[in-house]
């Protein structure tokens, strides 16, 4: 029904009717009143107009009853628009956990993507229809703002952290795609199209896309490259941890405080390795803030991401020295 009116986006995610229904329930119940309190308003100006000169209206002084309708029903208005909001604010936030992981770093002035299979976009994006995609954002300079009207989406992309999206778009198509964050001089061109392809169609352009690393071989890449890999060894702990498993596990800090190696974590200790000093080692490791783009950041996530613990070998045979090993590598 509002496919053709054109003050409305288009509805293409499985989010986007439930955000409908709150807004336009939220534009009925102001509607309502507003149009209940112009009539009343009328209503007494005619009725209770004065008459004749000497007319003076009596005093009112007060009535429980009415005081407690017009303080409960809104209360009540209130309280279920914050209680539905809050529900269609999780179903926002918390990405299914089956859902697939893409990639965006914002920069001035262009989203570059990248998908799970590897290949990168910049300024578009290719999703297939009827599958969940989390997309993990960052940037690479300014507050930038990942905005899909017809999805219903709109996250800020900020430097030096870690944002998510995720949508399941229901309707193959070509949406538009915006930064909603004033982000300097050509803030107004940086925007793009998400592609909403069917799942056969999607593989065909994945094909037809040419190859791309994906990120867990361009880590290991960039891993041997800076030399990561002569300290952060599996067979030798004496310089720096070792990284196999370490993603999501807890860490005992030099400091006495435990944290839980996650993306934010691991992101700081490359930039920044003397915020969080590991307990029983020495702040060795130089600092690579300013060294690697937000893209080999993500990328060596990735690597660390995926040297699982060695399965029944015991610890410290994951292959983070060995970039011969065949993972990811196309
Ligand atoms: Cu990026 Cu506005």
């Amino acid at each position: 029904m509002w496919l053709n009116f054109d003050l409305f986006p288009d509805s293409a995610s499985t989010l986007a009717p439930r955000v409908d229904q709150l807004y336009l329930f939220v534009v009925g119940v102001t509607v309502f009143f507003s149009l209940l309190i112009a009539v009343l308003i009328v209503t007494f100006i005619l009725r209770f107009r004065r008459r004749h000169g000497n007319l003076v209206g009596s005093a009112v002084h007060g009535s429980i009853p009415l005081e407690l309708t017009w303080s409960l029903i809104p209360l009540a208005i209130a309280l279920f628009i914050f209680g539905w909001g809050a529900e269609v604010f999780f179903a926002l936030s918390r990405p299914p956990s089956d859902a697939v992981e893409y990639f965006a770093v914002g920069k001035q002035w262009m989203w570059k993507f990248q998908h799970p299979e590897g290949h990168r976009e910049i300024n578009e994006l290719h999703v297939p229809v009827g599958l969940p995609i989390k997309l993990t954002m960052t940037s690479e300079d300014v507050i930038h703002s990942f905005f899909v009207p017809a999805f219903r989406v709109k996250a800020d992309v900020l430097p030096g952290r870690y944002t998510t999206v995720w949508f399941e778009a229901t309707r193959p198509g070509r949406y538009h795609l915006f930064c909603a964050e004033y982000c300097g001089a050509e803030h107004s061109l940086m925007g793009g199209w998400v592609e909403v392809m069917e799942p056969n169609e999607y593989e065909g352009w994945l094909a037809g896309a040419g190859t791309g690393q994906t990120l867990v071989a361009s880590g290991e890449e960039i891993f041997v490259q800076r030399s990561c890999n002569t300290c952060h060894r599996p067979d030798t702990q004496s310089r720096a941890p070792s990284l196999t498993g370490i993603f999501r596990r807890s860490v005992a800090l030099k400091d006495g405080r435990k944290v839980t190696a996650d993306e934010g974590y691991l992101r700081e200790s490359i930039l920044n390795p003397a915020a969080k000093v590991v307990a029983g080692y020495d702040p060795v490791m130089p600092a690579f803030q300013g060294q690697l783009s937000e893209e080999e950041v993500l990328s060596l996530l990735h690597y660390i991401k995926s040297l699982a613990p060695a399965d029944s070998a015991g610890r410290g045979t994951a292959p983070a020295a060995a970039p011969t090993s065949d993972r990811g590598t196309p």
